[in-house]
């Protein structure tokens, strides 16, 4: 092929025209699709079994557009991805912590994507460093923070956030480890982490080399809150032992039934022995923004370090997530490190608006932009309705549970998490186990069936169902919906069952 060849079909591609072309046919299929997944007229997932997807996918890869059907081919493959994707914006949509983000946010992440703004140096992405930053000031401020004296980062995730945060408080606690690694032959250090914390808790302990197992877990209260008291004696203890504290992690909320752990007595607390603070509050730092609900994160502006994902509770598209430092002199504890090509000593100030001396990325997409777009469009307020509603129907699905008979509900929701098993009342009467069994088999068969999505989880060490409200489109009718194909589902596999015995 002549390199003039290779040149012209390059030049296609980046086509103003056939840009806006292909972007015009993109929008006219989104609309289509937002048109029917909303109203629930298709399933909520189209179950396809992973083989069969990847050989579909496989397959895409092995005919590449001919010359001149480009437009065909794009369309087609949008409409593939559409049908092969799942639509977490159908109403019926209540299952992970992941929301039906609102789509304008995605048109901004776009804007990001299609003309390849990048961080690390702020000359790569002015920009996106400047969004990024008032984003850190508005939601700082939003959560008590003095501004000007803290300071933030957006990261790719809520783990990665966690390791960051943690990272910092590792080497405050342990002087050099950075440069010179582990050398104290004392006491191994420890994490005192919320008994219920995200497994990017104990991942951060290995990667850190302090070890899962030093991840020492904090009995929690009968709502699945860290106890406060049994808090102070593993403190006492490791005083008395001399072993060295991390950090305390807390959460706001813990994953598995969105319990708000009591943020003030626990800052008391990590104040009175000199111990990190930090929270965990991927899920529930959103609820800064709704006048109803923050009062579930008092005390979260005095951790020393903090972690919020926009891309759960604030509804915007993954990834976007963001490091809190309540003291600002923190932000570049994390990594000491020079990286000349990047950071230019003619310049030495420009570091302060470099992401790249704050976070694991070095190149970072412009995380925050779909975030900016919203708030700028909308405003704020926009994210306290989003928490008040989806709470709210949250609450009505607890009430609709107890009232229901054979239903079984397991606590009452602080968020839009929701953890409940069906458990019918029968001539005879199903273990434990059985039941859990029973709830996990419905989830799969109302999964694979399009009509729901909802998860399934463990508790008490029993099988159970899991609803996170995250679609603010889910209303009453979809809630009775779902308790009547739960039911559905859940007698006929019991009369298959004792027809089998039979
Ligand atoms: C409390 C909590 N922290 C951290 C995470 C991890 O966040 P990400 O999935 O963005 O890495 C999750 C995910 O669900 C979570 O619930």
């Amino acid at each position: 092929m002549s390199a003039t060849s290779a040149r012209d079909r390059i030049r296609t591609l980046y086509d103003p025209e056939l840009i806006e072309a292909l972007g015009k046919r993109l929008m006219h299929l989104l609309g289509q699709h937002f048109a029917t997944v909303e109203n629930s007229a298709g399933n909520v997932l189209n179950w396809v079994p992973p083989e069969e997807n990847i050989a579909t996918a496989r397959a895409t890869l092995e005919h590449s557009a001919e010359p001149g059907t480009l437009p065909e081919r794009f369309d087609e493959m949008v409409r593939l991805a559409l049908r092969r994707g799942h639509n977490l914006h159908d109403p019926r949509y209540i299952g992970h912590q992941v929301p039906a983000s609102v789509p304008l946010a995605g048109l901004f992440d776009a804007l990001g994507s299609l003309t390849n703004q990048v961080m690390a140096i702020y000359e790569m992405g002015p920009w996106a460093t400047s969004v990024e930053r008032a984003l850190v000031e508005l939601w700082g401020d939003a959560i008590g923070l003095d501004r000007g004296t803290f300071a933030g980062v957006v990261t790719h995730g809520g783990s990665l956030a966690n390791l960051t945060a943690l990272l910092t408080a590792r080497n405050i606690a342990l002087g050099d480890v950075w440069t010179r690694g582990f050398t104290s032959s004392g006491p191994a250090p420890v994490l005192l982490a919320h008994a219920d914390a995200h497994y990017s808790i104990a991942r951060t302990a290995g990667i850190l080399g302090l070890g899962t197992g030093q991840v020492v877990k904090v009995p929690l209260d009968d709502r699945r809150r860290m106890d406060v008291s049994a808090l102070r004696t593993l403190l006492m203890q490791c005083r008395q032992s001399k072993i060295p504290v991390i950090a305390v992690v807390a959460c706001a909320c813990a994953t598995p039934i969105g319990a708000f752990d009591p943020l003030v007595p626990i800052a008391d607390l990590c104040e009175e022995f000199g111990v990190w603070m930090h929270v965990d509050a991927a899920h529930g730092g959103a609820v800064a923004f709704s006048e109803k609900h923050k009062e579930l994160i008092a005390g979260l502006e005095r951790a020393d370090s903090f972690i919020c994902d926009a891309h759960k509770t604030l509804f915007v598209p993954a990834l976007c997530a963001f490091v809190f430092y309540r003291q600002r002199e923190h932000r570049f504890e994390a990594f000491r490190q020079d990286a000349p090509y990047l950071f230019d000593p003619s310049s030495p100030g420009m570091a302060e608006y470099d992401s790249g001396m704050l976070t694991v990325e070095c190149t970072k997409r412009a995380a925050a932009y779909g975030l900016w777009g919203l708030t700028a469009l909308c405003g704020p307020g926009l994210f306290g309705d989003l928490i008040d509603t989806t709470f709210e129907q949250t609450r009505i699905l607890y009430e609709l549970l107890r009232a229901a008979p054979d239903f079984e509900t397991l606590h009452e929701p602080q968020s839009n998490i929701l953890v409940f098993r069906y458990h019918p009342e029968l001539a005879t009467p199903l273990s434990a186990e059985q039941v859990g069994d029973l709830n996990r088999q419905i989830r799969r068969e109302l999964i694979e069936s399009g009509e729901f999505y909802i998860v399934q989880t463990m508790f008490n060490g029993t099988g159970a169902l899991r609803v996170c409200v995250m679609n603010p489109l889910t209303e009453l009718q979809h809630l009775e919906d779902l308790l009547a194909s739960i039911r559905r589902i859940g007698q006929n596999r019991i009369s298959k069952d004792s027809a089998a015995v039979a």
